[in-house]
């Protein structure tokens, strides 16, 4: 059985994993309307799998007994001033996503609960290559900046981005 707080701590990371994929479904919205439909594929990678993590935990949530609380998703911001901006959304949510997974992994490590530590090992390793992902397509738009041709070889390469197979 899990602690009463570590379940609080997971209902609420479940929350952040549904938040992010809300967020980066509106992101792809965004690129939708600009006509840059590489860019909104890609965000829509990054949707499902976020979708993903939250059932990782919503899933081992229920293995440990616990109970599944689903809270508020807040509206995500729908409006970007540029590409670089919407990146840079992107990559500060994923920073604050790592944060929040360091705090859980924080606070099961003072309950020593040690099956929650061993299911976290997977998504700090996740968020590692979530920052670096996020952080190098942000400098490759800023490269490319408002050069339109540049832009449309970038919208292309994330275009053919495909779906990691789920582990
Ligand atoms: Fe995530
Ligand atoms: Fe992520």
């Amino acid at each position: 059985m899990i602690s009463k707080t570590i379940e609080a701590a997971i209902n609420r990371q479940i929350n952040h994993e549904i938040t992010a994929a809300y967020n980066y479904l509106a992101i792809s919205a965004w690129f939708e309307a600009e006509t840059l439909p590489g860019f909104a594929a890609w965000f829509m990678i990054q949707r499902n799998e976020e979708l993903q993590h939250a059932m990782r935990l919503y899933n081992y949530l229920l293995d440990r007994d616990g109970n599944v609380q689903l809270e508020a998703i807040a509206q995500p911001s729908a409006e970007f001033a540029s590409i670089t901006a919407a990146f840079e959304a992107a990559l500060a949510m994923e920073k604050a996503n790592t944060a929040s997974i360091n705090e859980l992994y924080q606070m099961a490590k003072s309950e020593d609960d040690f099956a929650t530590l061993s299911h976290l090992q997977w998504f700090l390793d996740e968020q590692v290559e979530e920052e670096k992902i996020m952080g190098e397509s942000l400098a490759m738009v800023k490269l490319a900046g408002s050069d339109s041709s540049a832009l449309l070889m970038l919208n292309e390469k994330f275009g053919s981005r495909r779906p990691e197979e789920e582990a």
